[in-house]
């Protein structure tokens, strides 16, 4: 048999996914991304150590279950409230974090100000590769209270540099801002491909499980919300946490969208001041309107994980000069909406067709429970007819194709954080005021859209109306 020698070789990958293909692509057959493909070389030393590496499988050997040693997971709080209850609990010793979030949106804010408390009780590091070490300093002279003596900070971005100073300072925790900076002249790529990043996360993670540091990848998103490129890295790491807000706006929110020490259901709720981010512990105050109630408005009652917390959901229907009515959602999912408005037109009887219809969600938040549906629907139905709720009235509950009500998770916990808030209106699905029942006056159980729609023209009417007195006397 002849043998060729092997040679590099050239592969085409998918930047969004990291599928490759052996030509260039417009379309990836995998993840359906356009024009995502880069060229990339494959080196033939890779294959070798692969080959290398096959003889080594006869030395393992696997053992019963009951043999591996069991170890709680040991924790350690990272200082910051809000990002320990993400976590579940705090930093895993070991574990590989990925960060996700825009540009700007303050990733390594709240990442500095983590390490400067941790850093008063266990060594830690911070390598920038998009800031200098002198703006990393400006910075933490700002958000950072316990001096700059303990933090240690490494301007490098070339991998087995950053990779042998870890390894031979054994900081509890590193963070590395960001994965997309590093490279490796191992590989011909740029910084910031599919490979390079690969490359560096993978060894990223055989560093923490070998040494016991905890390693945090601070990752870029791209437009439409991804880890650029790294969407592969989301399986490799064991935690992924994807920073979100309006920047414009001071409040963000920090989601596990991954998590193999804890659940992914929490979130945390941070403002964003002068002096960094702020864990916010009562986030109704920051998602609700002030003031009086005004048409499209209406308060929705939110379950995320072990938090509960009120939102405003604010419509606007207007006639439509367009054959086709723009039906335009912002932190609510797009198909639900038109959902919604089809259940309103068909069971409430609203002449909706030919209105543009626009649902927001207040501060930049984001809904996904379908729990939400209902508040929606109360708000679109305010907002054509120019008449408020009421500035006391909350609702939960999903809606089905028929128009009726579902019922929706811990509708006790709802209930009592809408009157803790001092609503006196709590709309919701009969079965969830059944099992809700609390004696309040507050609940109020309807069977479908129609009934949730009388319950609140009767409801909030006379009550507007004396604030309004009060206000005026
Ligand atoms: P940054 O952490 O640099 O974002 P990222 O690393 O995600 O790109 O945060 C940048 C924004 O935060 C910047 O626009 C300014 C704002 N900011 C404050 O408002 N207050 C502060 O104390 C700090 C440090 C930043
Ligand atoms: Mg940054």
């Amino acid at each position: 048999m002849v043998r060729l020698p092997v040679t590099s070789k050239t592969v085409y990958v998918c930047s969004q996914c990291g599928h490759t293909e052996p030509k260039w692509t417009g379309h990836c057959p995998d993840c359906g991304a356009w024009n995502s493909f880069a060229e990339e070389v494959v080196r033939p030393t890779s294959v070798a150590r692969r080959r290398g590496a096959k003889s080594d499988h006869t030395v393992a050997q696997p053992i019963s279950l009951a043999a591996v040693a069991s170890s709680a997971v040991e924790r350690f709080s990272s200082g910051i409230a809000e990002l320990d209850l993400v976590l579940g609990g705090g930093i895993v010793p070991g574990s590989l974090v990925l960060v996700g979030g825009e540009p700007g949106i303050g990733k390594s804010t709240l990442l500095l100000q983590a390490l400067d408390r941790i850093s008063r009780d266990r060594p830690t590091l911070i390598v920038c590769g998009e800031e200098s070490a002198a703006q990393v300093r400006m910075r933490a002279e700002r958000v950072c209270a316990s001096g700059l003596a303990a933090l240690r900070v490494l301007a490098e971005t070339e991998l087995s540099c950053v990779l042998g100073v870890v390894a031979a300072e054994r900081p509890a925790v590193v963070v590395i801002d960001s994965v997309q900076t590093l490279y490796t002249d191992d590989l011909t790529s740029a910084p910031g491909s599919v490979s390079q990043v690969r490359e560096a996360a993978g060894r990223f993670l055989r560093l923490a499980k070998e040494t016991g540091t905890a390693v945090v990848l601070v990752g870029h998103v791209t437009k439409d919300g991804a880890i650029a490129g790294p969407r592969v890295l989301e399986h490799m790491v064991d935690t992924v946490l994807q920073f979100e807000g309006d920047r414009n706006r001071f409040f963000r929110v920090l989601r596990a969208v991954k998590n193999r020490f804890g659940s992914t259901n929490e979130v945390g709720v941070f403002e964003m001041t002068e002096q960094g981010l702020k864990g916010v512990s009562d986030p109704s105050r920051l998602f609700l309107a002030e003031g009086e109630a005004q048409p499209g408005s209406c308060a929705f009652v939110a379950v995320e994980g072990s938090r509960c917390f009120l939102v405003e959901v604010q419509a606007l229907v207007s006639a439509s000069e367009l054959a086709l009515p723009r039906r335009v959602a912002t932190g609510f999912d797009r198909n639900r909406l038109a959902m919604i408005v089809a259940v309103l037109s068909r069971h409430a009887h609203m002449a909706l067709a030919s209105a543009d219809i626009f649902v927001n969600i207040a501060g930049g938040m984001r809904l996904e429970e379908p729990a939400a549906d209902l508040a929606v629907a109360l708000a679109i139905a305010s907002a054509e007819r120019g008449v408020p709720l009421g500035s006391a009235t909350a609702a939960f509950g999903e809606i089905s194709l028929t128009g009726e009500l579902r019922s929706s998770s811990q509708p006790h916990r709802r209930l009592s954080e809408a009157v803790r808030l001092g609503f006196d209106t709590v709309v919701m699905s009969q079965a969830d005021a059944r099992r809700a029942r609390t004696g309040t006056a507050a609940v109020v159980g309807v069977a479908d859209i129609r009934g949730a729609l009388r319950s609140v023209q009767r409801h909030p009417a006379p009550r507007r109306q004396e604030a309004r007195q009060n206000t005026e006397g």
